[in-house]
């Protein structure tokens, strides 16, 4: 089957359990701790954990940075990965009317497949298919960040039309390293 992305529903997320549990994170940095507290999420109110996903008005709260500090959360969306099975997640965020972003958002658009479906084009094919998504929000350009050893996430980009515009340190509270910042113009 060939792959779409789809809004996070009830129906899909045994599929989105599945993947947790086998222990997969949809936080590439937060790991472990993002995993368990989307296991938690969903056993608490599962209904209200897939409407989260499409969070247009930010009212889920503050978002949880790498050192265990909150900022405020932009208005966002995440689609799912879906083959058949749960593959990924694709997320999107913005700030209305204007392409920039605060210091603590890493790019407006992240991605993730799960380790046993990588390498077969899906990250290439999920950008492909959000960008008429971001289009919509009027934004001249969307920024992705990637750690410049992540190869894979660099192929991603570039084969969607990113171009490299900055090398950059990480804010404290993602542990300062040296990112790389790109720009897909929409
Ligand atoms: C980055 C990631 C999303 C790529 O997903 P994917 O579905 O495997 O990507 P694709 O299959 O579309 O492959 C993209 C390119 O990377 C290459 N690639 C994939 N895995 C690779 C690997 N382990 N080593 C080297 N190259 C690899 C592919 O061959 C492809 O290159 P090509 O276009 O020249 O053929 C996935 O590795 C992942 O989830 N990593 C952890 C989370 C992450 O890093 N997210 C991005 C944060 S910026």
């Amino acid at each position: 089957m060939r792959l779409t992305l789809i809004k996070p529903d009830l129906e899909h997320l045994p599929s989105f359990v599945r993947a947790l549990r086998r222990g997969w994170s949809p936080d590439n940095v937060r790991g472990d701790a993002a995993m368990s507290e989307a296991l938690e999420a969903i056993e608490h109110d599962a209904a209200a954990f897939v409407e989260a996903n499409d969070d247009r008005d930010a009212r889920a709260g503050p978002v949880t940075l790498p050192d265990g500090t909150t900022a405020p959360r932009l208005p966002g969306f995440h689609r799912w990965l879906w083959d058949g099975r749960f593959c990924g997640v694709i997320g999107f965020r913005w700030q209305p009317g204007t392409p920039a972003l605060p210091p603590h958002v890493l790019g407006h658009i992240g991605y993730a497949v799960v380790p046993w479906k990588r390498g077969r084009g899906y990250a290439t094919r999920a950008l492909a298919l959000l960008l008429p998504e971001a289009r919509l929000q009027n934004l001249p350009y969307v920024e992705l960040t990637t750690d410049p050893e992540n190869l894979p996430s660099q192929k991603v980009i570039l084969a969607n039309g990113g171009r490299l515009v900055a090398r950059f340190r990480k804010p404290a509270a993602y542990g300062g390293a040296e990112s790389l910042r790109f720009r897909i113009d929409l």
